[in-house]
């Protein structure tokens, strides 16, 4: 089964091609190396001893993007590309309604062309908007979100779910994910953002090795156990398996099903300063700063359904993602340092 992976050597999507090589899956991937290096490339295929094709381009470039389907069958579509800055979306909102929709159609459009059947979207946590319940559930209601950033999220999903209705031999898969954080263990694949990181665990990462002074802690005073915000967060890895878990489910022709994929438990940001503080083997500071605009106090998944449907459970805790996470930092420093 070929399957092509749209911002294949991200972070989210190098960790998959990787399980869907170590799957018996043939892969092609797009990316544009807006948030990416291509030297990933070489760091999957170390990793899996497996080659696979990789175009460097965009996937709203059709002429670029045909070409892969008239040079191969593909039966699948796994699409991470995409603008994903929360704040960076509120100050340009066009760019990310242009890139994310646009991207989607041009995807789109090739499925009907060239016959591609299967689609498996990363979606995000972020469509639930301000949580009616917690833990959220699938069946929630897909309210307004509260960027730019996951407003495209909705679109899209409402999108894939239109199409669905109108091709019933569609199989479409999305993906809610939550927070997802660590490394893999080899040290070669894991996140570090261009700049200054807008997340919390990129940033403790470099906090952690001295390239940060110290993590603001953006409000202490949520309701939540020790007021500090509580997220689902999950190690990429168990994400990168729950898409080929997704893969398989799609073989059996559900037409488009929905899924929560987190660990069903929620971490507190000071906690996690704890759990990397016990990776690292050293303090990491911190102050307690103002709130910032736009972030709830609680998220965490209900994921029964992943797990009924696709059999999906995680493998790795926490304090496995503190360790795998800082382990890459350290390693990808040293590279830097080296100029690799
Ligand atoms: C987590 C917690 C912050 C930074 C977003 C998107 C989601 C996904 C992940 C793309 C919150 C606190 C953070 C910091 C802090 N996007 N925090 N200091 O906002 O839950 O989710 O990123 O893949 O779709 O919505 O993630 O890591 O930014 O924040 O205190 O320097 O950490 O307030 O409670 P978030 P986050």
């Amino acid at each position: 089964m070929k399957v092509l992976v749209t911002g294949g050597l991200g972070f989210i999507g190098s960790h998959t091609v990787v399980a869907l090589l170590e799957h018996g899956y043939d892969v092609v991937v797009i990316d544009n190396l807006y948030n990416s290096k291509e030297v990933v490339k070489d760091r999957i295929k170390e990793i899996t001893h497996k080659d696979f094709k990789t175009v460097i381009a965009d996937v709203q470039n059709e002429v670029e993007l045909e070409k892969i389907f008239k040079e191969d069958k593909i039966d699948a579509i796994i699409h991470f590309a995409g603008y994903k800055a929360v704040g960076e979306s509120v100050s340009k909102p066009v760019e990310y309604y242009e890139n994310n929709l646009d991207s989607t159609f041009a995807l789109l459009k090739m499925m009907k062309k060239y016959g591609t059947k299967n689609f498996v979207f990363s979606s995000s946590a972020t469509v639930y908007g301000e949580p009616k319940r917690v833990p959220m559930y699938e069946i929630d209601p897909v309210t307004e979100a509260t960027s730019p950033y996951g407003e495209t999220k909705v679109m899209i999903e409402r999108i894939l779910k239109d199409v669905a209705k109108v091709n019933p031999d569609y199989n479409i898969a999305l993906l809610r994910y939550f927070n997802p954080i660590g490394a893999h263990k080899s040290g070669l694949l894991g996140e570090d953002p261009n700049g200054i990181p807008n997340n919390l665990l990129p940033y403790i990462a470099k906090v952690a090795t001295g390239q940060l002074k110290e993590v603001s802690v953006f409000g202490n005073d949520y309701d939540t156990p020790d007021g500090t915000g509580v997220r689902d967060y999950i190690h990429v890895v168990d994400l990168a398996k729950g898409h080929v878990l997704a893969l398989k489910k799609l073989e059996t022709k559900p037409g488009l099903c929905i899924y929560n994929l987190g660990t069903g438990k929620g971490t507190s940001v000071l906690e996690m300063i704890h759990y990397y503080e016990e990776a690292c083997g050293h303090k990491i500071p911190y102050v307690i700063k103002e709130r910032r605009a736009g972030d709830i106090a609680t998220s965490y998944a209900n994921c029964d359904k992943a797990k009924e449907e696709l059999g999906f459970t995680c493998d790795y805790s926490v304090l496995d993602a503190c360790k795998d996470g800082y382990h890459f930092q350290v390693e990808e420093e040293k590279r830097k340092a080296e100029g690799k």
